[in-house]
């Protein structure tokens, strides 16, 4: 028996939706079935498809809310140590700067494969526990060419979402000699890096990486396959957004400070923007303004950011609470944000969405709506989530057919 229906769903959120109606694609008293790992109809509850009563698995969802599983377009997970310590000086006041990461950088050094994927995929149950079915994970805490091909190796084995990002600080042993590390990233440490990843990402900004340099690293990725996404406008204004759009770029990522010429430039392309609340949360920075980003027609996506410097949750409804209550979002713009967005940022069609033929990626929420998830903050609403059609969390409500495994590999 390998297919399932979810019915009596109270709020359905598809993504599924028409620009003059309602783009969220919302359903009520709805059911979803899932056949094998992909969604095999969706509609309203008295009309699903009517079966022999041991032909399938049946979800009472209890009027309850169900959401496409949750797409993280931007984590850090393959790394050793943490920075507590860092964290509780930043509260008392000390600015957040790109140099903290070397400090980890030295930590996973110095961890064996075994240590890095046992936290990894420790993370990774910790993301699917809170909804969150799609993960990429960048490198970037290893820094030379055998720890980067060991990052990029390891989150391999658990997403196909697998960024390169070498060009995440200039290492301590080439203090000073930026460019010569640029020829490291760009030459032997890609060859090294390219083939177990999909995305080529740097940090382009004061402290890390000049536009100039960003552009090498970009087109060298682009020239071995990779497709580009860029760290930029983090820490202050920069040039950033404008070689993003340049090159193409999925996405940007974070855009705390952009400038009007920013705005415009994202809006009139096709390169999304991805928000991460948590860093602003965890390194005491203004919000963005996505009401307004929205509204001048910009794509956003919301992401965590999972990393032991800038924002260490892993926790998608944390993010949407506060893009609602910090960050002009609506709750089902903040919804599409962490589930269709991401999707976009990865330009990825099969997940993001609750249609035939989709992934069956869905959360059931133990709440009526999808507005709980900002309206509830800090509370674990996450009751059952299905992962390619699998129910993978041993929770009430889930009548069989748990498990619980630390990867999204596919
Ligand atoms: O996305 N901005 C650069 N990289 C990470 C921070 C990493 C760290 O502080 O360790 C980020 O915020
Ligand atoms: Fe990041």
């Amino acid at each position: 028996m390998s297919t399932t229906l979810i019915t009596n769903i109270g709020e359905l959120t598809t993504n599924v939706g028409s620009p003059e109606g309602d783009r969220f694609g919302t359903l009520h008293d709805a059911a979803v079935l899932i056949d094998g790992g992909r969604i095999a109809w969706v509609g309203s509850a008295d009309a699903a498809p009517v079966a022999a009563p041991d032909a399938h698995r049946i979800i009472d969802a209890g009027g309850r809310a169900v959401i496409p599983g949750f797409v993280d377009s931007h984590s850090h997970l393959v790394f050793g140590g943490d920075r507590a310590a860092e964290f509780e000086a930043r509260m008392a006041g000390q600015k957040y700067a790109a140099g903290g990461i070397r400090s980890t950088v030295a930590a996973t050094r110095a961890a064996s494969d075994d240590e890095l994927r046992e936290r990894l995929r420790g993370f990774m149950r910790e993301m699917l526990a809170q909804g969150t079915t799609t993960v990429e994970i960048k490198s970037g805490y290893g820094l030379s060419v055998t720890d980067e091909e060991r990052l990029v190796t390891l989150a391999a084995e658990v997403t196909p979402e697998v960024t390169f990002l070498g060009a995440h600080v200039v290492p301590a042993e080439y203090a000073d000699r930026a460019d010569e590390y640029v020829d490291l990233v760009t030459g032997p440490m890609l060859d090294a890096c390219a083939p177990h990843a999909k995305w080529i990402d740097v940090f382009c900004e004061t402290g890390a990486f000049s536009v100039e340099q960003s552009r090498r690293v970009l087109e060298a990725g682009v020239a071995k396959g990779l497709t580009p996404r860029v760290h930029a406008s983090q820490l202050g204004p920069g040039d950033g957004v404008r070689l993003a759009v340049e090159l193409s770029a999925a996405s940007i990522d974070h855009g705390t400070y952009l400038t009007d010429h920013d705005i415009e430039a994202l809006a009139a392309s096709d390169t999304v923007l991805t928000l991460l609340p948590g860093v602003e949360f965890s390194t005491r920075q203004p919000y963005p303004d996505a009401r307004r980003l929205i509204d001048a027609g910009v794509t956003v996506a919301l992401a965590c950011d999972t990393n032991p410097g800038s924002s260490f949750t892993s926790s998608m409804p944390f993010c949407i609470a506060i893009a609602v209550r910090d960050m002009g979002m609506t709750p089902a713009e903040a919804v599409w944000a962490a589930t269709a967005g991401g999707a976009l940022a990865l330009r990825r069609d099969d997940v993001g969405l609750i249609a035939v033929g989709a992934r069956a990626d869905l959360v059931l929420l133990s709440a009526p709506t999808r507005i709980h998830l900002a309206y509830r903050p800090g509370v674990p609403l996450v009751d059952q989530v299905w992962k390619d059609g699998v129910a993978v969390l041993a929770a009430p409500g889930a009548t069989s057919g748990t498990e619980n495994h630390g990867s999204l590999a596919r």
